[in-house]
């Protein structure tokens, strides 16, 4: 136990548990670090979810998902039951242009409800997959919406009502890209699965006989599992042909934060949660927490090969950051260049049509919300589905400060909205969080100031979520409700306080 730091004073009991359970588990494998990843061979081609077919069908672009239960091979030689969507493992990227109206027809063959969220999207509550949209084994649901939002790397996973860990974590999620006028103009590799390369990255306990294990000790900050997959792969390569390629990094895991980036080279940013940034941003690496997403491209020369690597996460002032997986440092991707490259153009665009009236204006702000978090609740409550927390007018300009009061980690994210981080401790924000947001990393101690608007979609009886993307956490109660209601409107009495499908 030497070396082993004592839990601070005044951690909750099951917290400090946890870490010494960690802790202990620590010293017999790697001095530093509790939740090491494994090295392994990268000699698995990665694997490129498929785009999903759709039909038009009355001017509405049709997909269809279906959940089920699978078996996949996530470590060479081993077969784990898993789940995904149209397929064992995670599902097809879905793909759609601002200003067309979509549907997904989602059929649910698991033997319990889940639900199918659109994270990151603009869209009604009630086409919102969240809790209060569960569908039931057997049975169907068809959102439909109109794509009013700028080019974007989304996702979709489960959201059931204190399952959403369990069933992202066994294999249900996939990436639903967005693309608009300037996205589609854009100087960006743009080639899907060729130079244009979705990254999903996950981690994971599997057991002796290759079943998916969830950490259930209690220790914080969730499961770190030391098989780390990329896009459902272990030490995935991929071939790279052009001079430049487009990395969509998407932490999709329970709890795990990481730091990726090159040691031998920098990349362009270019896109954050809900969106190209103003101009690419040259930079070392990118954080980010589970649900987080950036776009990164990356310059190779011919014949060479590099690997994206997660670094030792800057967790900010966690405590015990080797129990939260801040000392663990491992590979994600090769890249593999070809001896002869095709050119590609230096990443450039110019503003979207939308930009001006999508911009958000912090002088139009006219309601300020705070948000505490501690360990497992926001201002001093947890999730009740029959609760609404929060009533915003449509229209309306707001300011979210948000601020961990607990020395965890945590990951915050609001439905509906696109938000922009005014300031961090009131200074400005980094490059990297300086652009459309969903998501965003809690340092501890530390006020962020989210900037957005409600827009549109009022319903007083269906609630959209805000809450901690940690999955432990969300499940735990790490969440709350808000509703987008009409000037003068009250928010509803009867709302649903009972998952299902109505
Ligand atoms: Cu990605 Cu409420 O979730
Ligand atoms: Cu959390």
């Amino acid at each position: 136990m030497s070396g082993v730091p004592r839990p601070p004073r005044g951690l909750p009991v099951r917290v400090a548990a946890g870490l010494a359970v960690l802790a202990l588990a620590g010293c017999a494998l790697v001095p530093g670090s509790v939740s090491p990843v494994d090295e392994v061979e990268f000699t698995h081609e990665l694997p490129v979810p498929p785009l999903a077919p759709s039909r038009v069908v009355d001017g509405t672009r049709v997909f269809s998902l279906t959940a089920q239960e699978g078996t996949s091979e996530l470590v060479p030689g081993v077969q784990t039951p898993t789940w995904g969507f149209d397929g064992p493992y995670l599902g097809p990227t879905l793909r759609a242009e601002r200003g067309e109206r979509v549907a997904v027809e989602v059929t649910n063959d698991l033997p319990e409800p889940t639900s199918v969220h659109w994270h990151g999207m603009h869209l009604p509550a009630a086409m919102d997959g969240g809790p209060h949209q569960e569908v039931e084994p057997g049975g169907t649901w068809r959102p439909t919406w109109r794509i009013d939002q700028p080019a974007a790397t989304l996702w979709y996973h489960p959201h059931p009502h204190g399952q959403t860990e369990k069933h992202v974590y066994r294999g249900l999620a996939g990436l639903f890209l967005l693309d608009d006028d300037a996205s589609v103009a854009a100087d960006l590799p743009h080639d899907y699965g060729v130079d244009d390369v979705p990254v999903i990255v996950q981690d994971k306990v599997l057991d002796d006989d290759g079943t998916l294990e969830l950490d259930d000790s209690g220790a914080e900050p969730g499961t770190l599992g030391d098989v780390v997959l990329t896009n459902g792969a272990t030490g995935a390569y991929h071939d790279v042909t052009s001079e430049r390629v487009r990395l969509r990094l998407l932490n999709g895991s329970t709890a795990r934060t990481y730091q990726l980036g090159f040691p031998d080279r920098r990349m362009d940013l270019v896109a954050t949660d809900g969106g190209l940034l103003e101009a690419p941003v040259e930079v070392d690496d990118v954080r980010l927490a589970p649900g987080e997403r950036a776009e990164v491209v990356v310059r190779l020369e011919p014949g060479e090969t590099t690997r994206l690597h997660s670094f030792e996460a800057e967790l900010g002032g966690v405590v015990v950051p080797f129990a939260m997986g801040g000392n663990d440092a491992f590979d994600v991707l090769e890249l593999r260049a070809a001896d002869r490259l095709t050119p590609s153009p230096e990443p450039a665009w110019t503003p979207s049509a939308h930009a001006a009236a999508d911009a958000l204006h912090a002088d139009d702000a006219t309601v300020t919300r705070t948000f505490q978090l501690d360990d497992r609740q926001i201002n001093g409550r947890r999730m009740d589905m029959g609760r609404i927390d929060e009533t915003a007018t449509v229209g309306t300009t707001e300011v979210w400060e948000v601020r961990s009061t607990v020395p965890m980690p945590h990951s915050f994210h609001v439905h509906d909205v696109q938000f922009r981080i005014l300031s961090v401790d009131g200074d400005p924000p980094p490059p990297a969080l300086a652009g459309p947001k969903d998501t965003v990393y809690l340092e501890p101690n530390r006020t962020y100031r989210l900037l957005m608007r409600f827009e549109d979609y009022t319903d007083p009886d269906v609630p959209y979520m805000f809450h901690c993307h940690m999955l432990w956490h969300e499940d735990q109660g790490m969440m709350g409700q808000f509703v987008v209601v009409e000037p003068g409107q009250e928010a509803g009495t009867d709302v649903d306080g009972h998952a299902g499908h109505h």
